[in-house]
């Protein structure tokens, strides 16, 4: 080769280098709900501050409402890589293999966001995002939703009311004991399915924050709504923890904060965002809402509550007990 082809070929490479560096890192943010909804809003404001922080070197691609990945399959998708980050309901991380994640799902465990906050910052959320690491995954972030209401076509104010239900539930352990607890069927379902299953009646009712029953206009193929707040639902923000460490230091820095920020904001408005699809589904007329009174809220406690035992076994009894530190829950008390 003679100098002027060396130079040739260096300046090729230098011009692809060049072209590689430009390109922007994509990350692809898969989820299962409205873009209307907390996570919705939380990833939006996420994409936003992550190319803006990022000088457009990141770019960040949505795919809400199960367009890309439903449940089980974003999961899977995101462990091979396919999608960056997702942000599943903690309920679906049982079958990851890693079941000190279903604690969340225990009924009338968190009477308010402050009791969950305390686990999901303390020394438990750390330990839990840590048991992700050998799964290739990266915990980065809790997100809330809210608490759950349940829904069905008669009122379900009482716990007999829910005998021989098929409720449709998410894939956890915890929520089917939950529910038979109560002697009702549950169903593991996608959430994609959800509304067409209410619809033709394979299920007969469900659980689920407002934001998602309004959403998914659950509402208007379930006559009644019952707020119980009897468990609680909300997130965690992971990616694939190859390509999250594969890049450059600035890059990652700039995503944390991103991220925090994003963080701050979608806790900010969950709460209201729930209380505005409430509002929403009261004013359709569509669904008959009921607020349970403090005794019927005792008499579902009282058939729920025996689920922390039943379930310590699988979820951990120290677990389980952290969490009743961190919250101040005494279940003597109850
Ligand atoms: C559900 O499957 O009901 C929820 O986990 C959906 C979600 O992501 O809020």
């Amino acid at each position: 080769m003679n100098i002027r082809s060396v130079i040739a070929a260096l300046l090729t490479a230098g011009v692809v280098a060049l072209a590689q560096a430009a390109e922007p890192v994509v990350i692809k943010f898969s989820h299962v709900v409205a873009d209307d909804t907390p996570k919705g809003k939380g990833a939006a404001k996420f994409k936003e501050l992550a190319e803006k922080y990022t000088g457009g070197a990141v770019k960040v691609e949505i795919y809400a409402n199960s367009t890309l990945y439903k449940d089980k399959e974003e999961m899977e998708a995101l462990q091979l890589g396919a999608v960056q980050m997702i942000a599943p309901s903690l309920a679906k991380f049982g079958p990851l293999g890693v079941r000190t994640f279903e604690v969340f799902d225990l009924p009338y465990i968190f009477d308010n966001a402050e009791q969950l906050h305390k686990v999901t910052t303390g020394e438990l959320g750390k330990k839990m995002f840590a048991s992700l690491e050998p799964k290739g995954i990266r915990g980065l972030a809790f997100w809330d939703n809210g608490f759950k209401s349940f829904s069905a076509n008669k009122p379900l104010n009482a716990p007999a009311d829910f005998r021989g239900l098929k409720m449709r539930i998410q894939s956890s352990k915890v929520l089917e004991a939950q529910m038979r607890a109560l002697g009702a069927l549950p169903q593991v379902m996608a959430f994609s399915e959800v509304y067409q299953a209410l619809q033709t009646g394979v299920v007969d009712g469900t659980e689920n924050p407002h934001s998602n029953l309004y959403t998914q206009k659950m509402y208007e193929v379930q006559k009644n709504i019952t707020v119980s707040d009897h468990g609680y639902l909300g997130y965690a923000v992971i990616t694939n923890k190859r390509f999250w460490d594969g890049l450059e230091p600035t890059l990652r820095e700039q995503l944390e904060k991103a991220m925090a920020e994003a963080t701050a904001y979608a806790n900010g408005i969950a709460k209201e965002e729930n209380e505005k699809a409430l509002e929403a589904v009261r004013a359709s007329g569509k669904s008959e809402i009921h607020v349970l009174s403090p005794e019927e809220r005792a008499a579902l406690k009282k058939a729920l509550l025996p689920v922390h035992e039943e379930m310590a076994s699988r979820i951990g009894k120290e677990t389980i007990e952290a969490v009743y530190r961190e919250t101040g829950f005494d279940p003597s008390k109850q």
